[in-house]
């Protein structure tokens, strides 16, 4: 008998084709979230389920499905998922590293330049027929080349990072509580400093940190008061890692220059008082939105749902702690 899987969400085609033969199907494909009620009914029966960042699985919600064997997440963070409690469970959980790590880069850097030479904000004007004439500071905004840039995680993402930023002759600096090895630091030629001198001393500062207990509301007004007026904050990892309330003050007041956001609070709500504010850039979590990249992440969760129901160590585990010998 095959065993079971749903599909919750409408994903790239090549992901179903190659589930279709492997598991039994049950497919929304739909960009329509299934409500609470119907996606915990169509749940009941299933060993496996492919799911989003939009799915929440709580240690509650895993009780009520006592059939569920494996959850893949298509996605690298996987905050949406109690992982101790599926670990208790027994409940694989995998996850989609690696294949967006260079996308999610490109965009990060994406915005910082487009927050620092205010390209949205130039846009906005000229189509809104209101550019007359040119003057001397219009639009003026900050220099990429030669800034210095502060990483805040410097895991795969904050890496792909600090190598764009050798390109345009940066400083890069970084804080972690992982420190990265010699041979890191010494490649991505990086310099390690305190958390506060990152929000200090930075021209531009990029948030790269996992959403966990210890890095929820990390950034907040203490560190946006730290900042140089001149400087921009991006943030492409998870929303409430930062204190999007202290943000819009921040911008706000001229405590920093712009911001480039991707990732926000209470998705997909937005703070109002950031849709208001001329230097934000405000993306809807598109991150890792290139076409190969996603194609990429539906195919390894397809991969790892597959592989952990043919009882095999799937081949991005989450709680690979399941995988060890006892
Ligand atoms: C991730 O992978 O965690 C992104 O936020 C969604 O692409």
């Amino acid at each position: 008998m095959q065993a079971k899987v749903l599909v919750p969400k409408r994903v790239f085609p090549e992901a179903i084709e190659y589930l279709q033969d492997k598991v039994e199907l049950d497919y929304n494909g739909t960009d329509e979230n299934l409500s609470a009620a119907e996606l915990f009914d169509r749940l009941q029966d299933k060993d496996g389920v492919v799911s989003m960042l939009t799915n929440r699985f709580s240690a509650e919600v895993m009780d009520a499905l006592p059939k569920l064997r494996v959850i893949a997440n298509i996605a690298v963070g996987f905050d949406n998922i109690d992982i101790p409690a599926a670990t208790e469970r027994k409940i694989i959980v995998t996850h989609t590293p690696d294949v967006l790590t260079e996308t999610t880069a490109d965009f990060a850097f994406a915005l910082m330049m487009s927050a620092a030479r205010r390209i949205p904000e130039g846009e906005r004007v000229l189509r809104a027929g209101k550019w007359d004439k040119w003057g001397i500071d219009l639009f003026c905004g900050q220099d990429t080349h030669h800034a210095t840039l502060g990483i805040l995680g410097i895991g795969r993402i904050g890496q792909a990072l600090a190598r764009r930023a050798q390109g345009f002759q940066m400083r890069v600096q970084y804080y972690d509580v992982f420190r990265a090895t010699a041979e890191v630091e010494q490649e991505l030629n990086l310099q390690f400093v305190a958390f506060d001198e990152l929000f200090q001393t930075s021209d531009f500062v990029s948030v790269h940190v996992p959403l966990l207990p210890e890095t929820r509301r990390l950034v907040g007004a203490e560190q946006f008061q730290l900042m140089k007026k001149t400087a921009v904050f991006v943030n492409t990892s998870r929303g409430p890692v930062v204190d999007e309330g202290a943000l819009v003050e921040a911008l706000e007041e001229g405590q920093i220059a712009a911001a480039g956001i991707d990732v926000y609070e209470r998705e997909p709500v937005v703070e109002p008082r950031l849709l208001k504010l001329e230097n934000a850039i405000l993306t809807p979590h598109i991150a890792s939105a290139s076409f190969n990249t996603r194609r990429a992440m539906c195919m390894v969760a397809a991969r790892n749902v597959v592989a952990a129901l043919e009882g095999k160590r799937p081949p991005n585990p989450v709680n690979a702690c399941l995988f060890e010998a006892a």
